[in-house]
């Protein structure tokens, strides 16, 4: 039996006080188990990003509970969430979040500098991520000497360097080609395959489909959960 990662419970999340208050979420339930490949879609503005930014611990709910790994988030005090960040969450984005005066290696080094990690340790472990995604042999390169798809290939090595349990990606592809795309998908395939969860927000329906579970999101809260391909294109055009 697969055990619960994420857990949200009647979840809400209120940005802005008075005139300006935004129900970003809406007492939102959602559950994904470990393991699971989900995609998350909807609108602009109905809070997909909020979601993420709650699931990795970014940020707390203002109502309700979050539950990762069991534990209720909203009691943990700031140092023991960014431990939890660093040690069980890999974060990917759509615009890479590179340090650009940092080589590939030395961005992916970065994560394991904080967890503590010998520096011997560290080489060893950030080459072989980096070899993981296809990149062995760009390891001194700068992110300004890469393609696109190459520097998300390296903020892919550097969010699995310290084994994550969760993989977040919010629009990881939203910034790249058709073909670099299907090589960012091939890769989180193939960390699907070894277990790792996986919450991927995505507006296209092409990527959404790779997934294994499409949740839908509409004013801050789920609307449709496991979609099938076909459904989802219809929700996707009405
Ligand atoms: N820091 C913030 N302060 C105030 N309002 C915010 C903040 N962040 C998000 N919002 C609002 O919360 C709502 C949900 O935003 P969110 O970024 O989660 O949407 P999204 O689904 O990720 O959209 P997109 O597809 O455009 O990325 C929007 O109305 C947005 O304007
Ligand atoms: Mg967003």
């Amino acid at each position: 039996m697969p055990s619960t990662l994420i857990q949200l419970d009647n979840l809400s999340k209120v940005y802005g006080t008075g005139n300006a208050t935004v129900h970003a979420l809406n007492q939102v339930n959602l559950t994904i188990e470990e393991g699971e490949y989900c995609s998350i879609m909807g609108a602009s503005g109905s809070g997909k990003s909020t979601a993420m930014n709650v699931i990795g611990c970014l940020d707390r709910p203002t109502a309700g509970h979050y539950y990762f790994d069991q534990q209720d988030v909203s009691l943990l005090p700031n140092p023991t969430l960014a431990d939890i960040r660093n040690r069980k969450i890999g974060f990917v984005f759509q615009q890479f979040h590179l340090l650009p005066h940092l080589t590939a290696l030395d961005n992916v080094i970065l994560p394991m500098i904080y967890a503590g990690v010998s520096a011997t340790e560290r080489k060893d472990r950030a080459v072989r991520a980096l070899e993981r995604v296809g990149l062995g042999s760009r390891l001194y390169n700068k992110p300004n000497q890469l393609s696109g798809g190459q520097q998300q290939r390296v903020a892919i090595a550097r969010a699995i360097v310290n084994n994550p349990r969760l993989l977040l990606a919010d629009e990881p592809t939203g910034a790249l080609d058709s073909r670099t795309v299907r090589e960012i998908l091939a890769i989180f395939q193939e960390l699907h395959e070894t277990g790792i969860t996986i919450v991927m927000v995505t507006h296209e329906v092409e990527v959404a489909k790779e997934t294994k579970r499409i949740v839908w999101f509409r004013d801050g809260n789920v609307v449709y959960d496991h979609l099938t391909p076909e459904e989802m294109l219809e929700v996707a055009i009405s």
